[in-house]
């Protein structure tokens, strides 16, 4: 695709890679993605932010064909998708300057063998002058990497957020007008990367508050010409209070487990609660990060092999672990055939979790009348505690 204007002297450029399905090797992408660059003419000097995957670069070096003279390369981010072809860019451009966080530097070095003399690392908050522009760069940790920042382009009101509310979609439209479909994305991508390190990112929401913002240009995803529609999707996110909702990821394997799901489920409904289950056999993990935004309770379903839980259940659980969710309880449905230690196995995998861990109940072989009523107590119980929480 050619460079696409955003305003007078600053364009899109970049690549929209419609067919990738998967992201580091983990992250479903149901939507493709896209990397994008931005050019800035200034005045007096030329600037490039951030730049695409390697697999891409052709079409970056193609969009930069008229462009005779590139000063500096912005990093915001040092992971591949943006800086991956910073190496390609100087090998046409070798006087350009490499501009980066401190930290950065050192992870360019080392992930890219970018020479330390074409880097120049900014401070928080430190501005360029490109003429008529100029660029504030402001260190915004943890979006995604801890050397992460962003970039204000003052005289526009642009902010260059990278990572930062960004969205994986492969689309044409360079302005988020669907913003139904953008919510989606950008919510999966803020929960699989980012909502671990919430309460780091709220601190990066406050730094850019005082900033007059009339453009938010990520470098995953369309643009946001209405930027409070992304902010407040993320201030959402990462403070609004849990939701009466159990999110409960399971497998089964004799269908003992999935019989108690079933009646698990229905139970929550009839006491007033939302849930939203995933086979972990088949589930798009990047739709139970999502789930777990919101969730007030995780319940985890799981039949015992091995002495322990399941296998893709453990996945399960270390993946809610690592996520950090801002659940307040949880507990642990399943079934076994003659012992083991599943409860005590799962209960040591979820250290990061402030949870309230609720009486499990697990089933030994086929569930009996008994185990029924204990279903159905454990979801009149999740339904009074979230009430006393006041869920919605
Ligand atoms: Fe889009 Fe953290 O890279």
């Amino acid at each position: 695709m050619k460079p696409r204007k955003i305003k007078e002297k600053i364009y899109r450029m970049g690549s929209v890679d419609w067919d990738r399905r998967l992201f580091d090797a983990l992250i479903p992408l149901p939507d493709g993605t896209s990397y994008n660059a931005f050019l800035i003419e200034g005045s007096e000097k030329t600037v490039l932010i951030d730049t695409v995957d390697p697999l891409m670069v052709d079409e970056l070096l193609a969009q930069l064909e008229n462009v005779p003279k590139l000063d500096y390369v912005v990093s915001l981010h040092a992971e591949q998708d943006h800086s991956g072809s910073i190496p390609h860019v100087l090998s046409r451009y070798p006087d350009a300057k490499v501009i980066s966080s401190p930290k950065a530097k050192g992870m360019l070095m080392d992930l890219l063998r970018i020479p330390e003399k074409s880097l120049v690392p900014v401070e928080d908050g430190e501005t360029i002058s490109l003429g008529d522009k100029t660029l504030q760069f402001i260190h915004t940790p943890w979006v995604h990497w801890p050397e992460t920042m962003v970039a204000y382009l003052k005289e526009d009101k642009i902010l260059f957020s990278c990572d930062f509310f960004g969205s994986h979609i492969a689309t044409t439209d360079l302005y988020a007008t669907d913003e139904a479909r953008v919510y989606e994305a950008a919510k999966r991508y803020y929960a699989e990367i980012m909502m671990p390190f919430r309460s780091v990112i709220r601190k990066n929401m406050e730094k850019i508050a005082s900033l007059d913002i009339a453009t938010i240009a990520p470098s995953h995803g369309p643009i946001y010409a209405r930027p409070s529609f992304i902010i407040d999707a993320h201030k959402d996110w990462i403070d609004g209070p849990a939701k009466n909702l159990v999110v409960l990821p399971y497998i089964s394997m004799h269908n003992s487990t999935r019989q108690m799901v079933d009646f698990f489920v229905s139970s929550l409904v009839e006491n007033g609660v939302s849930v939203e289950q995933f086979d972990l056999a088949v589930t798009d993990i990047g739709k139970l990060a999502m789930a777990l935004v919101d969730a007030g309770t995780i319940v985890i379903g799981t039949p015992t092999v091995l002495a322990g839980p399941h296998p893709n259940v453990v996945y399960g659980a270390y993946l809610a672990n690592v996520l950090r969710p801002k659940a307040k309880f949880l507990s642990i449905i399943g079934s076994y055939g003659w012992g083991g230690k599943t409860v005590e196995i799962l209960a040591g995998m979820i250290p990061n979790l402030k949870v309230e861990v609720i009486e499990p109940v697990l089933a030994k072989g086929v569930p009996s009348e008994a185990d029924f009523k204990a279903l159905e107590k454990l979801a009149e119980t999740i339904a009074r505690k979230h009430r006393e929480h006041g869920l919605k």
